[in-house]
């Protein structure tokens, strides 16, 4: 890890805009600036960074994260950008911040800094409610480890507006969201980065993370207890056969409701390495039919309504 640098997305960087921080390139293992503070990028220069850019390659110091974050919220706030790139720009800053959290040791810490970034997507549901169309359509397609989580986030912003929250609700949800798997800390790497089914001991580990997530959040003082449900109940199940206290119906947290949909819903449309992502539509299709029972009912309508309503961008 690089902790004084953390890694960007090119595609955040507009080329008429000047940025307010430098941007270093990683070449050999060194860091050379590549883009001075003030200085804007020439259509030329863009075209060369986006060729080197594997994702790997783009860096700015640590200490100009919140000049970073501030220039984000002011491209997705300007009238210069259409939504499709200003959810397009959101989404890949937050890539960059995600693996930045879910590193920190300090869970209370790394649950104030995703404030921000939840309350930047429920802003731009608001101000381009178009966006989120954008947005959705633009996951599960690249290359970073934390896109499950981010993803699984998104989807339940959506999920929550379609449902009728209120800012603050949403702002909750969308932090529980993001930390819902957060108790896979405590289950092995190698476990975690299998290929191929598990056996019965090494399922039984993996079943334990929404316990090890408990644990967690409550070492941490200001956790709200609807965080820590959708963490500790999102593999509960409507029909009671879920883990781990088989909670039925409306027991579990409408939060944790939620997270077992959009979880779900990522995990059918992800390309992983063992499997062929679903279309959109066969993977609601097989909750609705073949998995029914598990979710709830008004939920996975309104799920439905939130991936096929809006436009999607091509
Ligand atoms: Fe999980
Ligand atoms: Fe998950």
């Amino acid at each position: 890890m690089t902790p004084n640098y953390f890694r960007i997305r090119l595609s955040t960087i507009r080329p008429d805009k000047q940025t307010t921080f430098d941007v270093y390139l990683h070449v050999d293992q060194k860091y050379i600036v590549y883009l001075r503070a003030g200085d804007r990028l020439s259509d030329g220069k863009i075209k060369t960074m986006h060729m080197r850019d594997t994702g790997d390659s783009f860096f700015v110091l640590v200490a100009d994260k919140q000049k970073y974050q501030d220039w984000v919220k002011e491209e997705i706030n300007s009238d210069l950008i259409n939504p499709f790139e200003k959810a397009k720009i959101l989404r890949e800053s937050s890539v960059a911040l995600m693996e930045d959290l879910f590193e920190n040791p300090d869970v209370n810490k790394a649950l104030d800094d995703s404030r921000p970034i939840i309350k930047d997507f429920i802003d731009l549901m608001e101000s381009a409610p178009e966006a989120m169309g954008f947005m959705i359509s633009l996951s599960g397609h690249d290359f970073y480890t934390y896109n499950h989580s981010l993803d699984v986030s998104i989807y339940s912003l959506g999920l929550g507006k379609a449902l009728g929250y209120d800012p603050k609700t949403l702002e909750e949800l969308g932090v529980g969201a993001l930390f819902h798997d957060i108790g896979k800390r405590n289950v092995s790497l190698d476990i975690l980065c299998k290929k191929g089914g598990l056996t019965d001991a090494e399922w039984e580990q993996m079943k334990m993370h929404p316990q090890y997530g408990l644990v967690i959040l409550n070492g941490h003082p200001n956790i709200s207890d609807a965080i820590k449900a959708a963490c500790f109940e999102h593999h509960e199940s409507w029909s009671g056969n879920g883990y781990p206290q088989q909670l039925v119906s409306d027991e579990i947290h409408p939060f944790a409701r939620i997270v077992a949909i959009t979880d779900t819903y990522d995990a059918m449309t992800t390309q992983r390495s063992y499997n062929v992502p679903m279309a959109p539509l066969d993977a609601v299709t097989m909750m609705k039919e073949k998995l029914a029972g598990r979710y709830d009912p008004d939920m996975l309508k309104a799920m439905y309504s939130v991936l096929f309503k809006i436009k999607v961008a091509s």
